[in-house]
């Protein structure tokens, strides 16, 4: 069995590190001693991961939330990793169909953990049903959404949360597209990405250092104009920094 993400396991970690921001209340519950230890290693160069990858969970589950509110009743988490929205969160509950797709090796991680934490009383069975459909990004992702057999005349919330810069530019590319044959109008995709100038940053030089030499190499950067790009006819609602996101979460950074 392939190696799961320790990317994932270590923004676990940074969600259990600032539950006042992620409302994550789960997550230190789906921890390892090497995602500590991987985090840690992060944190040492970039004391404020803790904080944005609460709030890039947050800000992205809350805009969520929105769509929620305006009737939207599917979504689908692409490359949900860790993710605990449909176990903890209320307006989980007011969804029909809800549903995670990662790699195999994730997800049977994931459902393993969840059971025995349901079992031993530590997380709730989840408020919506998870369809869990096993999705390699890099290969034609049609027959996830085919799996799902879902009402695609409905507008659905789709997550992509901390996986466009894993997958090539390609690959990204194919996604969106088929993954806008399948949405209705009225579709968020909620989405996030690193910028060509961050691969200065001490941050990512310690992310490839530390992951990206082995097994998860960050390989597709972009800026507001390859995100138009990459959207092509869709209208771009948002597209805000983190540390701007941060000034209206966060009164201490205003
Ligand atoms: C940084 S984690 C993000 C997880 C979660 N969305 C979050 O924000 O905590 C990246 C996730 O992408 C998944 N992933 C990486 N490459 C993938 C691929 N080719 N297809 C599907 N999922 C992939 C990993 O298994 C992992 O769960």
């Amino acid at each position: 069995m392939a190696q799961i993400a320790q990317s994932a396991l270590a923004m676990a970690y940074m969600r259990s590190l600032d539950i006042k921001v992620s409302r994550d209340t789960l997550a230190q519950h789906l921890l390892t001693h090497e995602a500590r230890a991987l985090g840690d290693d992060w944190l040492s160069v970039y004391p404020g991961l803790a904080r944005h990858g609460a709030l890039r969970c947050r800000y992205i589950e809350d805009t969520a939330i929105t769509y929620i509110n305006r009737d939207v009743s599917q979504m689908i988490n692409v490359a949900a990793g860790l993710n605990t929205f449909p176990y903890r969160h209320p307006d989980a509950a007011r969804l029909t169909h809800y549903a995670e797709f990662d790699l195999p090796e994730m997800i049977e991680h994931k459902r393993g953990i969840i059971d025995r934490f349901a079992r031993e009383g530590k997380i709730k069975q989840p408020l919506v049903k998870v369809d869990y459909v096993a999705t390699d990004l890099t290969e034609d992702i049609a027959l996830s959404f085919e799996k799902l057999g879902w009402d695609w005349s409905k507008p659905t919330i789709v997550v992509m949360e901390g996986i466009s810069y894993y997958v090539p530019l390609a690959s990204l590319q194919r996604v969106i597209t088929t993954i806008s044959g399948f949405l209705a109008p009225g579709s968020p995709v909620l989405f996030d990405y690193f910028r060509p100038e961050d691969r200065k940053t001490p941050l990512y030089q310690k992310i490839h250092q530390t992951i990206g030499l082995q097994k998860e190499p960050f390989l597709t950067f972009l800026d507001s104009a390859g995100v138009q790009a990459l959207f092509d006819g869709s209208t771009i609602v948002s597209d805000r920094l983190i540390t701007d996101i941060e000034k209206d979460y966060c009164p201490d950074r205003s």
